[in-house]
């Protein structure tokens, strides 16, 4: 097992930012429609600044490592940007391949965050 994939269990298996947010002003979701499972992402922004994040998951190592790990790369970061983020940023987190059969594990983080515009 390599650093990138034990981080992966990590983040998967202890995610930093794992439970239900108070006080948040956007709770997003999206579901996998492949394997059922769903996720649920709380963001708190403040003056446009996302100043906390966290989520609920029912899903794979993959899925949440990817959440977690993306989340946390949002601290700090205006809300406008999120719709910039790409799938490369999620690849560029993880730093391991992944297979076409679970792009749609480490991209469902993309698909909740898709959704603030709708
Ligand atoms: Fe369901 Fe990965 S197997 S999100």
């Amino acid at each position: 097992m390599n650093d990138y994939t034990s981080q992966i269990l990590d983040y998967s298996q202890n995610p930093p930012n794992y439970g239900k947010l108070e006080n948040c002003n956007y709770t997003l979701t999206a579901k996998n429609p492949s394997c059922g499972d769903d996720l649920t992402i709380f963001l708190k922004v403040e003056n446009k600044i996302i100043i906390d994040a966290s989520f609920l998951a029912d899903g794979c190592a993959i899925s949440k490592a990817a959440t977690s790990m993306l989340l946390e790369s949002l601290i700090g970061k205006e809300i406008g940007k999120i719709e910039n983020i790409k799938k490369e940023d999620v690849l560029n987190l993880l730093q391991i391949d992944i297979s076409s059969t679970r792009e749609k594990c480490a991209f469902l983080i993309l698909d909740a965050l898709d959704t603030i515009a709708s």
